[in-house]
């Protein structure tokens, strides 16, 4: 897959997924930089840049650190506070609870091991992409002034980031452990089986190019890649990019590395067994699974997979993208939009007339609640900043594509958006009353005494042939004027 340039907004990079199967994990380890120079495997190509585009550096580096800080902080946020709190108690209490049958301070020792356990992984991932960005395990010393060196990563997360760092260790239970399998079978099992059937009568299914919008930690591009098609998945967080990268191209073999997904909750366990439970990941080694995959085929899978990282609404409402998918597969991804028409027409604008949308997913809008867009109009002497309550005039010019960066947000429900859908350029089923729902939880814990389901919808929408996108009609409209 080609190397694409982007805007800063969203760094637009294609990095072939280059899996390898069989080989030990130093070797991956030793061949890294070699790789990068051949732009065949690291994902943000920008980062290799001169050091002076430092912004993208940065930006890097406030991404990677979670995961190497991940240890530090999960031990004093989870087991260091709650050591504090249980000494807090009346002595009589604390030391009934010391002791068997609950040994709570057994408990927290445990909880340390699978946090230690839990951040192994997190360190390979770390270091699989600090030196594939060419930066040091250990970084320079601040200069004799106490100046932090700018490429000195240490302690730049914030806690916002180690929330994102624990998803993406939680992540990595629904994409690849055996245990997250019901997940999957419910959630990527029939996206596959509408793909299957759309393309039954294609006995070579390498030509059929598939999108994966916001495709996570990568398994149903990896399960795409799999069935035989073209696969290319995007993703806008770099800790679901750096992990992804790191699941496909780094692992050596299944059930590598042990975790444990739910050890760092203390609500809603029927026991402490529940709590600590381990898994292995990945359930499959990625590698050797699409080598076993490709046997017979035109074009092995290692030539079919590939990953985009930025924001979708923008990477793929270029020129480059028009066109250029026969098939576009949501899931738990279309809610991520502030503004879904954007996201629609986006995906009107990179499918092939005649090419299918299928989409799963609840409607959990991500950006609900985030407050109303503000002018700040400043004068000498104050700056005044209001929410617009009314439309803007019509004589202003066009906002750039900022993509998912745009002001304004909206939430739809169901209903509302089949009704978009179809006037938008597809044709799809109306909504029937009640639509078929699915049930499944996102990385929910089986176990739990808490189980949040959601009720899916599963829809395919077709783009109709010789309808216009957007994009296309405006520049029609643009020649006739
Ligand atoms: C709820 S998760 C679903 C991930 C995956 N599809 C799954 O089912 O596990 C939504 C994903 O979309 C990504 N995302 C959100 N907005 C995006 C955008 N504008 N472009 C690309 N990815 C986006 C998020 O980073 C996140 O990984």
């Amino acid at each position: 897959m080609q190397k694409r340039s982007g805007s800063s907004s969203a760094v637009a990079a294609v990095y072939a997924i280059h899996l390898q199967s069989g080989l030990p994990l130093n070797l991956y380890r030793k061949s890294l930089l070699s790789q990068l120079l051949n732009l065949t495997v690291l994902l943000l190509v920008s980062f290799l840049l001169p050091l002076s585009t430092l912004p993208s550096k940065s930006l890097f580096i406030a991404n990677l650190t979670p995961k190497s800080q991940y240890r530090k902080a999960a031990h004093y946020n989870i087991t260091h506070c709650r050591r504090q709190n249980f000494y807090a108690l009346p002595a009589a209490h604390w030391q009934r609870l010391a002791q068997p049958p609950i040994s709570y301070l057994e408990t927290l020792d445990l909880v340390d091991d699978a946090i230690d356990r839990n951040s192994s992984i997190a360190r390979e991932i770390f270091l699989a992409s600090l030196s594939a960005v060419g930066l040091d395990e250990h970084p320079p010393d601040p200069s004799p002034d106490g100046q932090k060196h700018r490429l000195d990563w240490r302690g730049a997360a914030t806690p916002q980031d180690m929330d994102k760092a624990n998803t993406t260790i939680r992540q990595l239970y629904r994409d690849w452990s055996a245990e997250g399998a019901a997940e999957r079978q419910a959630c990527y099992s029939p996206i596959l089986a509408s793909l299957l059937s759309e393309f039954s009568s294609h006995p070579d299914k390498s030509p059929i190019k598939v999108l994966v919008p916001g495709a996570g930690l990568g398994r149903l591009v990896f399960e795409i890649c799999r069935a035989g098609f073209t696969a290319e998945g995007n993703e806008i967080s770099y800790h679901q990019l750096l992990a992804s990268s790191f699941i496909l191209n780094h692992t050596a073999r299944a059930q590598q590395f042990p975790l444990h997904p739910f050890a760092l909750n203390f609500s809603n366990h029927v026991s402490r067994a529940d709590q600590l439970r381990r898994v292995m990941v990945p359930d499959v080694h990625p590698g050797g699974a699409l080598q076993d995959a490709s046997v017979g085929l035109a074009v092995h899978a290692f030539e079919r997979i590939g990953m985009s990282t930025g924001d979708f609404s923008v990477i793929y409402n270029d020129d480059q993208h028009a066109r250029a998918y026969d098939a576009v597969a949501t899931v738990f991804f279309i809610d991520t939009a502030p503004n879904l028409l954007t996201y629609i027409e986006t995906i009107h604008h990179c499918l092939k007339p005649g090419g299918i949308w299928i989409n799963l997913g609840p409607l959990l809008w991500h950006f609900e609640g985030s407050g109303p867009p503000t002018t700040t109009t400043t004068t000498t002497t104050t700056t005044t900043t209001t929410a617009a309550e009314s439309p803007p005039s019509s004589s202003e010019p066009p906002n750039p594509n900022l993509g998912i960066s745009s002001p304004g947000s909206i939430e739809l429900t169901h209903q509302e958006i089949i009704p978009l859908i179809a006037s938008s350029g597809f044709s799809i089923a109306p909504a029937t009353q009640p639509p078929p729902f699915r049930e499944t939880g996102y990385i929910q814990d089986p176990a739990s005494m808490l189980q949040n389901t959601y009720r899916v919808v599963h829809w395919v929408a077709r783009k109709e042939s010789g309808s216009a996108s957007g994009k296309a009609q405006e520049k029609e409209k643009r020649e006739t004027e």
